[in-house]
């Protein structure tokens, strides 16, 4: 094993433990409406839950890309991955672009009119994370099956 199998691990490691937290609120923005004794209930666990993975993701966010462009760098440069062939490269860049923008920016811009419609309209609001944090996390598996595959010459 050498130093960049190593960052690999980690690198993996730390996208698992990403999408194991989107998973996680995803499932429970999932389960069906009786879990909870009424959809405040419900809001206020997916709020606490959410806060608290909120720095978990930022810094897997900066470890995961950090490590990445570690490993592009131990494979002697970019112009290798600008070729066309590594378009899954391009994949897990662009969404860690998109996620990492989201995260730092969009997110903290539109928390108060998120806990505004929370308030005012648990329900309106309960849709819109659930088709939200589907989407992300469909993303997310897809961006892995595009990495793994992509490693191992399947497309
Ligand atoms: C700046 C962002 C990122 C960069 C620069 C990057 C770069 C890389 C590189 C260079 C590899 C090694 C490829 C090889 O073995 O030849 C890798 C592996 C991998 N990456 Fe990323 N990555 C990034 C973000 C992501 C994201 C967002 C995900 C998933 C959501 C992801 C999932 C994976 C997986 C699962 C592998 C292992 C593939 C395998 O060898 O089976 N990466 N990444």
């Amino acid at each position: 094993m050498n130093l960049f199998d190593w960052i690999k691990i980690i690198h993996v490691v730390l996208v698992l433990l990403w999408i194991v937290g989107v998973s996680f609120v995803s499932s429970i923005l999932l389960l069906p409406e009786k879990s909870f004794k009424s959809i405040e209930q419900r809001m206020k666990a997916f709020s606490l839950i959410e806060r608290r993975l909120v720095w978990q993701t930022r810094i897997v966010l900066l470890l995961s890309g950090g490590s990445g462009v570690w490993m592009i760098s131990l494979l002697g440069g970019w112009s290798w991955y600008v070729h066309m062939r590594f378009w899954w490269v391009h994949v897990m860049i662009l969404i860690w672009l998109v996620f990492t923008i989201l995260t730092f920016v969009g997110e903290p811009l539109i928390h108060q009119r998120i806990v505004k419609m929370i308030e005012d309209n648990p329900v309106l609001a309960w849709h819109r994370l659930r088709t939200a944090h589907i989407l992300i996390w469909l993303t997310l598996l897809t961006t892995v099956l595009c990495a793994v595959g992509g490693a191992q010459g399947a497309f």
